[in-house]
């Protein structure tokens, strides 16, 4: 049966919904007023025998979700490294499942295929990296670790004779992996996929704010010839601050290794000249793992795996069959650089959000959040009793609320702080730890936050703060 008129109807009311559903959480950010256990019990009917109209259909997810949702896309929310899901990216992306395109090669959509080879030549162009180097669009930044890591395991095996991608890893020579001991988790799940043991990895010590002690890995490189994965990071969650790549590329180099980088929000500083020495050295890396949903502001979901040995990175991930013919073979098939073969053509809101924010407009947006990272924290530093841990090289910093009250209160009273401004809608904060005890996490990650911005979310941590004292 194909689409009735009331199915196409769907997609005008949809797109009215959510032009509402923006407009008024840009104006009056609120929380959801329903639990997950609600929202559930909304939706948790039994499968439905027939079918429903269309708009019916939609109206009724709508109004049943409206109340669970967060105000991720608000501006003063600085909960999670999360962007904006940019209008002009929803709008592409919309088109994208209008048109229904896989990209699972050039025949299937030769569109798709070739806006996301050009969205790939101007990411590398943006972030200023190799020119030869091949980019895979994945779902974020978990999987493009895990591709790039892919692509490591596969490169120094072979350089050691071993053809992991046909043998896999029993009786493989050895490998070691050393990372950082502030990394993101999510590496660790790619160590895990991979069958390389998350346990297994050699902790390199890290500095005060999370930043990978280039003496140390100095010293591991040493202690063995094994060919290691050396994992560096752009951006550490709770402080921003990247490795020092400068003087790790060339240890790596001279080791034989493989210099991987997490840099999920963390590369995007290369997109502005001011902020791009934060960076510096991090062009000699051989895999850089970053996210389109963060700081370009692309809706979820998009990363960009990208990787310096085109061969590796097609051999560890390419996928192939008789009835997937590729074009002619010359060309750049989007399928070689990612694991999945059917996915959205994520190329299109990755074009569109290049296009719509130009050089300009990103580094401009990547300025515009650091200088707010910066006021905010200084503003917070302000407020009698409360410590920001770290000033902010990029866009994150962590706070402690009454720090000279000993640990475990001060804890207790972070803890409540965070759970006022959240009930308080005015600005949402993350919670996370750090160094073994609560912090406030904020995160300046939106092309919506502006200068305006900062004096109310100062207001309401202070409000917050002198109503859980007042508590006391
Ligand atoms: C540093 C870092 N690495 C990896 C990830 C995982 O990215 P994604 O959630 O897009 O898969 C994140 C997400 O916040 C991150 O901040």
């Amino acid at each position: 049966m194909s689409a009735n008129e009331r199915d196409y109807a769907a997609l005008g009311v949809a797109a009215r919904l959510a032009e509402d559903y923006r407009r008024e959480v840009a104006a009056a950010p609120r929380n959801p007023t329903a639990s997950y256990a609600e929202i559930l019990a909304k939706f948790d009917a039994p499968v439905p025998a027939d079918g429903s109209d269309a708009v019916a259909v939609i109206e009724e997810l709508a109004k049943g979700a409206r109340d669970g949702l967060r105000p991720i896309v608000a501006p003063r929310f600085y909960g999670w490294v999360n962007g904006h899901s940019h209008l002009a990216g929803v709008a592409a992306d919309w088109l994208t499942s209008a048109w229904g395109q896989n990209c699972a090669g050039i025949p299937m959509t030769p569109a798709g295929a070739a806006v996301e080879a050009v969205a790939a030549r101007w990411l590398l162009e943006l972030l200023d990296l190799p020119s030869e180097c091949s980019v895979g669009l994945v779902s974020g930044a978990t999987i493009a670790n895990f591709v790039g890591l892919a692509a490591a395991r596969g490169e120094l095996l072979r350089r050691q004779g071993w053809d992991v991608e046909a043998d896999g890893l029993y009786g493989a020579p050895p490998l070691r992996i050393l990372i950082g001991a502030d990394a993101h988790t999510t590496v660790f799940s790619g160590l895990r996929y991979l069958g390389l043991g998350a346990k297994r990895a050699e902790l390199i010590a890290t500095d005060a704010l999370g930043r990978m002690l280039s003496s140390d890995l100095e010293r591991a490189l040493k202690a063995s010839s094994d060919p290691a994965i050396v994992i560096g990071q752009s951006g550490q969650i709770n402080t921003g601050v990247s490795d020092p790549f400068g003087e790790m590329v060339p240890m790596v180099r001279a080791a034989g290794g493989w210099l991987h980088v997490d840099g999920a929000f963390g590369l995007w500083a290369r997109a502005s000249a001011e902020h791009r020495h934060l960076t510096d050295g991090i062009e000699g890396c051989d895999s850089w793992a970053t996210d389109g949903h963060k700081w370009l502001q692309t809706p979820y979901d998009c990363g960009f795996t990208i990787v310096r040995h085109e061969e590796a990175h097609r051999r560890a991930m390419d996928i192939d069959a008789s009835y997937l013919s590729k074009a002619n073979g010359t060309e750049r098939h989007p399928g070689a650089y990612v694991p999945e073969l059917s996915r959205r053509s994520r190329g299109f809101a990755a074009w569109a959000m290049m296009k719509r924010l130009g050089r300009s407009g990103i580094a401009e947006m990547v300025d515009r959040d650091v200088l707010i990272a910066g006021l905010l924290a200084s503003g917070i530093a302000g407020i009698a009793g409360v410590v920001v841990i770290n000033k902010p090289e990029l866009n994150q910093f962590v706070v402690r609320f009454g720090s000279d009250l000993g640990g475990e209160e001060s804890d207790r009273l972070t803890r409540a702080t965070i759970d006022r401004i959240q009930q308080d809608a005015i600005a949402f904060m993350g919670t996370a730890m750090w160094r073994g005890r609560w912090v406030m996490r904020v995160s300046v990650c939106s092309i919506a936050t502006t200068e305006d911005d900062v004096r109310l979310t100062i207001e309401a941590v202070r409000s917050a703060w002198e109503a859980v004292q007042a508590e006391l």
